[in-house]
C-alpha cells in the first residue's frame, strides 16, 4: 500500500513509501482511508517538538476518515461498508483521560493515518454522520473533539453564555461552530482582516483583531457591561493567558488547549483572587466522539474545510498549515 513515513531524530523527513497491507487482528478492523487531515500537533511532531514518545520512523497525522473493510474476528458492531474514523486515542473509550489512556496516540506514539490502509481497534474506529463527505469526516478526531469537550464536557456551555475563541485555527473554528448550535453568545478574535470577515460570516457576534488591538481583554469587557466572559478557549497558551484571566468573569472558566501564540511565562494570580476554573484537556474519548458525531448529524453541521490536497501533494499540505493563512482545515485525500 501507499504510505507515508516521518523519518530521523529531532526534525524528520516526510517520505512516500510502499508498505504491506496490514491485517487486522481478533477485535480490529481495517479501514481503507479515503482522507486524513492536519492539525497543529502534525508539525510539532514532524519538528520534533512534541516531546519524547516519537518513534523514529512513524506513519504521521492522527485525523482520519474512511471505509471498514475487513473486520477481525470477534469483531460486532460495525460491518464491512461503515464509513468511520479514527479515535485519537484509541484506548481512551470513555470517562476520564487516565495515563493509560494516553499512552497510545495516533500519528503521535503509534502510526497514524497517512496511508491507504490502516488497523483500528474496533471500538475506536467511531461512525461518522451520514451527511458528511469523507474529507468533512477526516477533520473530526483531533480538532473538533477538542473543540466538543471544551465546550460540551469541560465547560457544559450553556445557552446564552459568552464564550471567548482565539483565532481561527482548527480548534476555534470548529468551536464557533458547536457554540452557535448551543446557542451561545461568541466574541472571537483572529489577526487577519479576511479571517475576520469568514468568522462573522459563520456567525461570531463580535470579532476583534488580536494583531492591532493586544488589550483584546478590554474590549471583552467592554463587550459584557464590564463583567467578562462566562468562558474562554485557549489556545494562545503563555503568550494569551493572562489577557485570558482578566477577559474572564469572576468565577468564569478557561478551557486550556494549546500555545499558538508563544511566550514563556504566566503570572497565575489572577486564578486565585478572579475565582477562575482553569481545565487542561487533551483531546477526548470515544464515548465524547459519538456524542460529538450525534450532534453533528442533528444539527447538519459542515466542518469549514480550507484546502484539498492530492495524496501525491501531502508536503505542500503541511507548508500550506506551517504558514498559518488557512482558514478552515486542511485536508488530503487517499
Ligand atoms: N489540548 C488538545 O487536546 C489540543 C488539541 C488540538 C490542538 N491543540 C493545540 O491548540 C492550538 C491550536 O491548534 P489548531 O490545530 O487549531 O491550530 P491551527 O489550525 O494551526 O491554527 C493556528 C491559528 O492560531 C491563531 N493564532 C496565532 N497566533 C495567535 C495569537 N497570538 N492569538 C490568537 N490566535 C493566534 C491564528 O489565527 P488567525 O490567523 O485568525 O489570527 C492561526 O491561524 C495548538 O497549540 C495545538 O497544539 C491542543
Amino acid at each position: 500500500m501507499r504510505a507515508y513515513q516521518l523519518k530521523g531524530e529531532g526534525p524528520k523527513q516526510l517520505e512516500a513509501v510502499e508498505l504491506p497491507e496490514p491485517v487486522p487482528g481478533p477485535g480490529e478492523v481495517l479501514v481503507r482511508m479515503r482522507a486524513a487531515s492536519l492539525n497543529y500537533r502534525d508539525m510539532l511532531v514532524a519538528d520534533g517538538h512534541y516531546g519524547s514518545g516519537i518513534p523514529d520512523t512513524l506513519i504521521p497525522l492522527s485525523d482520519g476518515a474512511g471505509e471498514v473493510v475487513a473486520l477481525g474476528d470477534g469483531v460486532s458492531g460495525l460491518a464491512i461498508g461503515d464509513r468511520v474514523a479514527g479515535a485519537f486515542y484509541p484506548d481512551w473509550v470513555s470517562g476520564p483521560i487516565t495515563a493509560a489512556a494516553r499512552r497510545r496516540a495516533l500519528g503521535g506514539s503509534i502510526d497514524g493515518v497517512l496511508a491507504e490502509y490502516v488497523v483500528l481497534p474496533a471500538h475506536a474506529a467511531i461512525p461518522v454522520p451520514d451527511h458528511l463527505s469523507f474529507e468533512e469526516a477526516a477533520t473530526l478526531p483531533c480538532a473538533a473533539l477538542t473543540a466538543w469537550n471544551a465546550l460540551a464536557e469541560v465547560a457544559r456551555l450553556q445557552p446564552g453564555e459568552t464564550v471567548v475563541l482565539q483565532g481561527s485555527g482548527g480548534v476555534s473554528v470548529m468551536a464557533l461552530q458547536f457554540a452557535r448550535i448551543m446557542g451561545a453568545r461568541v466574541i472571537h478574535t483572529s489577526g487577519s482582516a479576511e479571517k475576520r470577515v469568514r468568522l462573522t460570516a459563520l456567525g461570531a457576534d463580535h470579532v476583534l483583531d488580536h494583531a492591532a488591538e493586544p488589550d483584546w481583554d478590554r474590549a471583552v469587557l467592554d463587550l459584557t457591561d464590564g463583567t467578562g466572559a462566562d468562558l474562554v478557549v485557549e489556545v494562545g497558551g503563555p503568550g494569551t493567558l493572562e489577557k485570558s484571566f482578566r477577559a474572564v468573569r469572576i468565577g468564569g472558566r478557561i478551557v486550556s488547549i494549546g500555545f499558538v501564540a508563544g511566550g514563556s511565562t504566566i503570572d497565575p494570580r489572577a486564578i486565585i483572587s478572579r475565582c477562575i476554573r482553569l481545565t487542561g484537556i487533551t483531546v477526548g474519548s470515544c464515548d465524547m466522539f459519538r456524542a460529538m458525531n450525534r450532534a453533528i448529524g442533528q444539527n447538519g453541521m459542515r466542518p469549514v474545510i480550507g484546502r484539498i490536497h492530492t495524496f501525491d501533494e501531502a508536503a505542500e499540505a503541511y507548508r500550506r498549515l506551517r504558514s498559518g493563512g488557512h482558514f478552515g482545515k486542511v485536508v488530503i485525500t487517499i
